[in-house]
């Protein structure tokens, strides 16, 4: 397994949509392990490829639930198929360091997906867990937890950002 180097907005990259994986091999499956080790070492509770330079359409996910209830896991092709709720919570990107803003999302998700043994998974998730499901697929269509900011929120960050030097356009 390797660390992989996590790309930092405003990146081009991270505003390109992933494609889907046709095959999962022996390559997709070190894509998953690094990207796990990655996440773990930054630290995440959760990690889409192209945030590291890939871009297909895979996710990790660990909400590190103390109950442990819900394990570490890696979705292949990850789909929204239902949701419902409102509610607006404190969130982060790895790619956008120092930056944690309210975002609204759906309260209650059902995601379809791969798992990486080739299983079709259907998962439902409320709260934190259906929070970071929704965050990195957002990843997966080149999407920013920013983008889904009010307009003039949007706005006060993007100044922000370029204050701090983090954007050069
Ligand atoms: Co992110």
């Amino acid at each position: 397994m390797a660390k992989l180097p996590i790309l930092i907005y405003p990146s081009p990259v991270i505003r390109k949509k992933s494609l889907k994986v046709t095959s999962i091999n022996g390559e997709l499956q070190r894509l998953i392990d690094d990207m796990m080790e990655t996440m773990y070492a930054a630290p995440g509770v959760g990690l889409a490829a192209p945030q590291v330079g890939a871009l297909r359409q895979v996710i990790v996910v660990d909400p590190h639930d103390e109950r442990k209830l819900t394990k570490p896991m890696a979705l292949i092709n990850p789909e929204l198929v239902a949701a419902d709720g409102h509610i607006v919570e404190e969130e982060g990107c790895l790619c956008i360091p120092d930056l944690r803003e309210g975002v609204p999302r759906f309260k209650r998700v059902v995601v379809k997906a791969y798992d990486r043994n080739e299983k079709e998974v259907v998962l439902e998730a409320s709260d934190l867990l259906a929070r970071i499901l929704q965050h990195e697929i957002d990843h997966l269509n080149g999407v920013l937890f920013i983008d889904r900011l009010s307009p003039a929120k949007r706005q006060l960050v993007k100044r922000r950002l370029k204050k701090t030097g983090k954007v050069s356009s």
